[in-house]
C-alpha cells in the first residue's frame, strides 16, 4: 500500500534561503505549489527577480524578493524585514543555503574558508532562526524551522572536513535550538540528504567529467544515482515534500529529529 499525500499551505508564508537554484528552489516550488506565499533569497538579485518572476507566472501566491548574503548579519535582517512587511507574519523559516569548500584536508583549509563555512552554513542558520523565533513568539505564531544539513555530518573523516564540520555542527545546532524552541511552541527539525542533483553536484560531475571523453557530466551524475541503493539520484522536488511534510500539522509531534532523505546512501559509506 502507498498512501498518497496531499499538502494544503494557503494562507502561509515562509522564507527559503538559497532557493533561486538546486535543492531550495525545488523547497519553493513544493511551498508555492501547496499554496504557500514564500519569500525568494540568494546572493545574486538577478536569479532572485527571475525566480519571483517565474513562480508568480505559475502560482497563486505572493513571492517575494529578498537577495542578500546570508553570512552578512545586516543582510540576515533585511531578509527577515523584507518577508515580514510583505507577508505580515512568517510561519517557516527554511535554512538551506550553503557552500561547499574544496580543500582536501584540515591541514590545507585557510582562515578564510573556515569562517566561510561556518558563517554562512552555521552562523547565518542560528541568526535567521534566531530573527524569525522573535518574530513568531512575539505574534503568537506555532511556527516551523527546517535546517538543511548533509549526510557528511554524520562522518569522522573524508575530504572537505569544512563542510563536513558545519554540517555537524547545523546537526547539533538543531537539536539544542529544538529543544529550547519546542518549550515556546515553535518546531525545529532537519532535512539531511546526501546526492540530489543540483547546481552544487553538476559542477562537482563535471569536474569529474573533464578531460574524460568516455563520459559526460550527466553520466557522471546517472552513475551516481545508480550508486544509491534506491537507484537514482535526490531531486529537489525529494526534499520539497519532505519540507511539506515536516512543516505541516501531520508532523506535530516531530521535534529535534534529522530525516534522512538520500535514497538509503545514508547508509553506505564510513
Ligand atoms: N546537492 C546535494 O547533493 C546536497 C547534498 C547534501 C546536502 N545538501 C545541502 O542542501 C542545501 C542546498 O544545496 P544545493 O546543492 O541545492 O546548492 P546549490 O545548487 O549550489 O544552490 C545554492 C543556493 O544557495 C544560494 N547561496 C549560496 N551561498 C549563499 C549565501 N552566502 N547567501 C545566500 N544565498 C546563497 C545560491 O545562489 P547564489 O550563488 O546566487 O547566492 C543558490 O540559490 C545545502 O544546505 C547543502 O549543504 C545538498
Amino acid at each position: 500500500m502507498v498512501g498518497r499525500a496531499a499538502f494544503d499551505y494557503s494562507g502561509e508564508s515562509a522564507i527559503v534561503t538559497g532557493s533561486t537554484k538546486g535543492i531550495g528552489r525545488g523547497i519553493a516550488e513544493s511551498l508555492a505549489a501547496a499554496g504557500a506565499d514564500v519569500a525568494i533569497n540568494a546572493r545574486t538579485p538577478a536569479d532572485v527577480k527571475e525566480t519571483v518572476a517565474e513562480l508568480d507566472a505559475e502560482y497563486d501566491g505572493t513571492f517575494v524578493a529578498a537577495p542578500g548574503d546570508i553570512s552578512d548579519l545586516d543582510a540576515v535582517e533585511k531578509i527577515v524585514e523584507t518577508a515580514v512587511d510583505a507577508f505580515d507574519q512568517v510561519d517557516l523559516l527554511v535554512n538551506n543555503a550553503a557552500v561547499w569548500p574544496r580543500e582536501e584536508s584540515l591541514l590545507e583549509a585557510s582562515l578564510d574558508e573556515w569562517e566561510a563555512a561556518v558563517n554562512v552554513n552555521v552562523r547565518s542558520q542560528f541568526y535567521l532562526s534566531k530573527l524569525v523565533a522573535e518574530h513568531m513568539l512575539a505574534n503568537d505564531i506555532q511556527g516551523n524551522v527546517i535546517n538543511m544539513t548533509s549526510q557528511t555530518g554524520d562522518r569522522r573523516s573524508g575530504p572537505r572536513g569544512l563542510y563536513g564540520l558545519s554540517n555537524t555542527a547545523v546537526n547539533g545546532l538543531t537539536w539544542r535550538m529544538a529543544y529550547d524552541y519546542a518549550l515556546e511552541g515553535i518546531r525545529v527539525n532537519a532535512i539531511s540528504t546526501d546526492a540530489a542533483r543540483s547546481y552544487q553536484l553538476r559542477y562537482e560531475a563535471e569536474q569529474v567529467a573533464d578531460g574524460d571523453p568516455d563520459r559526460t557530466a550527466d553520466d557522471v551524475l546517472d552513475e551516481m544515482g545508480e550508486q544509491r541503493p534506491i537507484g537514482r539520484l535526490g531531486r529537489p522536488d525529494d526534499i520539497g515534500n519532505a519540507v511539506l511534510y515536516l512543516a505541516s500539522d501531520a508532523a506535530s509531534y516531530v521535534v529535534g529529529t534529522i530525516l534522512r532523505v538520500s535514497g538509503g546512501g545514508n547508509l553506505q559509506g564510513g
